[in-house]
């Protein structure tokens, strides 16, 4: 397993191009399972859940051509199978985004269930309830969902809690469906809004975007021609890549971003003393030098703190003035990485779902590792702000959801490098 070793120490400045967002790709990628037309994909992440998802389509039968810019052309009318294998879904739970768009499509899928998870349980259970709620047919066997329907039915649908790839799955599957489906507490993730804009560009009927009531006016067919469609930049990547400046007491300006999507990450950054700068699609940060103050942050659904941050914020806080607290309201199990911060030096104390950081000048370099992409992005961060070397293993999880991360950071002039296993 290829692992990273940073030396600290470095205040970081510089400037730096934002990827695609992971967590828009995905999603957008399976719903090219629903259009009868060749579609072409762009701003496609460098990452590993990107090469999953290829595997995954390509698997089915479809064929996938991607061309150096990193724009991939999807032609789902070559599909012979209608499965996501175990294989793949536990390597990637968000596998389980193909379940709608093949059940609304062709009648039938069968989706291995994704399990347990690094940051908590992560039930499905919202996604199967509502797509019987629309009329499939579903049996949970042998660790597979097998669903089956003629045609999904359109319906009111309330959700009991705000589920991300469950709002997406249920918008994928009712854009085909017969009759009108409301999502009523749908997540209002920049994500989720994303593949909406996707699917009424392919031809779906999808109002209310950006709110927690999606109302999907199904349509018989999605046949739009010469769809291409760029991925939204990915807010938590330069919310990641702030934090490393903020750490370092650096300067650092990331261009191709949406500052927009980005509202309580920024607020609590000028909270911890940043000087913030934006543009339409840009975001300067500057510390001038100066130690962060620790800040106090609770995650909850957009347009709140995001969970997919407050590793990356502890970060901080152990190397900021004053204490600071994260509570995390939206995974049971987000805490992994406080343990490997704690051999490094940081002073925190976990209470139930809060971590208590009490901030101090600086952290000591220690081999360290975690077992989930956001807590490995923290190490890394805690590693640029400490003395001496840290090496955070188990890098893959980190390659699943950041484009080149060692090179960008390097590009902002970190010590940093990867040692392949
Ligand atoms: N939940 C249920 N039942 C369901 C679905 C969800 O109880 O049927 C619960 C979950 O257990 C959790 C809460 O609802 O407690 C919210 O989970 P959600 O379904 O929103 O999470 P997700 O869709 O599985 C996406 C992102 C995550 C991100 C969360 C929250 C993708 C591919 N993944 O996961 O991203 O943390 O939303 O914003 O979009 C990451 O990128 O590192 C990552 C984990």
């Amino acid at each position: 397993m290829d692992k990273l070793i940073i030396t600290g120490g470095t205040q970081l400045s510089g400037e730096l191009r934002i990827s695609g967002a992971k967590n828009a790709a995905l999603p957008i990628l399976a719903a090219t399972l629903l259009s009868e037309e060749p579609v072409s994909v762009g701003n496609i992440p460098h990452l590993h859940d990107i090469t999953t998802t290829m595997q995954l389509l390509g698997q089915m039968g479809i064929q996938l051509t991607i061309d150096e810019k990193m724009n991939i052309e999807v032609d789902s009318s070559t599909i012979t199978k209608y499965e996501a294998p175990y294989e793949l879904v536990k390597t990637m739970r968000a596998s389980i985004l193909v379940l709608g768009p093949l059940l609304s499509r062709f009648g039938e899928a069968h989706v291995s269930l994704p399990g347990g998870c690094a940051i908590g349980s992560r039930p499905v259970d919202i996604h199967i309830d509502s797509l019987r709620k629309m009329g499939a047919d579903i049996q949970v066997e042998a660790g597979y969902i097998h669903a089956k329907a003629s045609r999904l039915k359109g319906c009111k649908l309330v959700l009991d809690k705000v589920t991300v790839t469950g709002t997406e799955n249920l918008l994928m599957a009712a854009t085909l469906a017969e009759g009108t489906t409301i999502i009523e507490n749908a997540a209002k993730e920049p994500e989720v809004s994303d593949l909406a804009y996707f699917l009424n560009a392919l031809g779906a009927k999808i109002t209310g975007i950006g709110t927690d009531v999606l109302t999907i006016e199904g349509v018989d067919k999605l046949a739009n021609k010469d769809i291409h469609y760029d991925i939204l930049p990915d807010r938590i990547e330069t919310g990641t890549y702030l934090i490393a400046a903020a750490i370092t007491r650096g300067k650092v300006k990331l261009k191709d971003t949406r500052p927009d999507t980005l509202d309580a990450v920024l607020d609590k950054l000028v909270e911890a003393g940043a000087e913030i700068t934006t543009g339409d699609d840009w975001i300067e940060l500057d510390m001038h030098g100066k130690q962060p103050k620790a800040v106090s942050v609770r995650t909850a659904p957009y347009p709140a703190f995001p969970t997919d941050m407050q590793a990356q914020f502890t970060a901080m806080n152990c190397v900021a003035e004053g204490v600071g607290t994260i509570t995390e309201t939206v995974f049971e199990n987000r805490f992994m990485h406080v343990q490997e911060m704690q051999r490094m030096g940081a002073n925190i104390q976990l209470e139930s779902n809060t971590a208590i950081c009490t901030g101090q000048k600086g952290l000591t370099g220690a081999p360290v590792m975690a077992t989930d992409l956001r807590a490995s992005a923290s190490l890394v961060l805690a590693g640029l702000a400490a003395e001496g070397d840290t090496l955070v293993d188990r890098i893959y999880h980190i390659d699943r959801g950041y484009d080149h991360i060692e090179e960008k950071l390097a590009q902002l002039g970190a010590t940093i490098r990867r040692i392949p296993r």
